[in-house]
């Protein structure tokens, strides 16, 4: 089967709906990002932009391309606007409630023949939001990774109901348009990624919440000792604290291992809005401006 997806919708413009539309606005495609009001889509636009602009400093695009790509993308307050669209990716807060609500809306919403619903979702059940809909066999999970423009790696989650030639389909799209590499996991909380990174993150916050090393040599000891681009308490700040934690929380839900347990630390700085990059401080502190 092939989809012929010329028209993405994005919902959510935060780092990673920005990022997944970002890609998609490169690749040529007709791209609407939905928000939840102005202020937010502006904010959206903005992080779009300021990511294409390190892409020119870095000489990954040139300067025409990063302006059309800026130019092709719309956005929108309305999930209304999404009717037309032969592919919406979710990226939403990672909040079960949240998502099904929205799988629910588009459902009725997205009436393109064939149009496929992904999430972006990254340990939330495929499933539960396949079952908010009435087309659960093109429901599935695309799981970018964090920084979109950057990362190679997507991958593709079918739940028990997606079809083969959805999730071939999308895998398709994924690498022929979008040059990202795909690679295919089942629906458990964490797919393949987070599975194994999220017990090794939430292993870093153990040690520094125990005093046994400070943040600072924890991600010294792996960017120097293990060659990682970014220690596991930084990798942490970069994805959010808010978003590990909510992540952790899946896992532990699903298989009740204690290593999944968000430590208390972790839980302690989400209430008190300690998020990591996004807020300006986390296990580090960042320059906001
Ligand atoms: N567009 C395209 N390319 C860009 C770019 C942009 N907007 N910004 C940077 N780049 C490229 C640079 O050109 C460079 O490429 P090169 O190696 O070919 O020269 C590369 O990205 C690195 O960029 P920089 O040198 O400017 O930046 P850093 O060296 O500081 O690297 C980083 C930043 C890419 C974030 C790096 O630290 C890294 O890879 N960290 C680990 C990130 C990671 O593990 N992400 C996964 C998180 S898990 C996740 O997302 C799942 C979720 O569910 C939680």
């Amino acid at each position: 089967m092939t989809l012929g997806i010329e028209r993405v919708g994005v919902v959510g413009g935060g780092r990673m709906g920005a990022g997944i539309a970002e890609v998609c606005a490169r690749a040529g495609l007709d791209t609407l990002v939905c928000e939840v009001d102005a202020t937010a889509a502006r904010r959206a636009r903005e992080r779009v932009a300021a990511s294409l602009e390190r892409a020119v400093d870095r000489g990954k695009t040139d300067r025409p391309t990063a302006e059309h790509a800026l130019a092709r993308l719309v956005f929108t307050g309305s999930l209304d606007d999404l009717a037309d669209r032969h592919l919406v990716v979710e990226a939403a807060v990672e909040n079960p409630d949240v998502k099904t609500e929205i799988f629910t809306a588009l459902d009725k919403i997205v009436e393109e023949p064939g149009a496929v619903l992904a999430t972006n979702t990254s340990s939330i059940p495929v499933m539960r939001l396949g079952m908010a809909t009435g087309r659960a066999d093109r429901v599935l999970g695309l799981h970018f990774f964090n920084p979109v423009p950057v990362m190679p790696l997507v991958e593709i989650v079918t739940s028990l109901h997606t079809s083969a030639e959805t999730a071939s389909a999308v895998e398709e799209f994924a690498a022929a348009t979008l040059g990202k590499t795909a690679i295919r996991s089942q629906d458990r909380a964490g797919f393949v990624v987070n599975s194994l990174l999220i017990p090794y993150l939430l292993a870093a916050v153990r040690m520094a919440e125990s005093g046994f090393a400070t943040a600072a040599d924890v991600d010294a000891g792996m960017e120097l000792g293990c060659a990682h681009p970014m220690g596991p308490l930084k990798l942490a700040d970069l994805i959010g604290l808010d978003t590990v934690a909510s992540i952790a929380r899946s896992l532990y839900e699903e298989f009740k291992e204690p290593l999944y347990a968000p430590p208390p630390l972790l839980q302690r700085m989400v209430e008190a809005g300690l998020l990591g990059r996004k807020t300006g401080r986390g296990f580090h502190t960042y320059d906001r401006g």
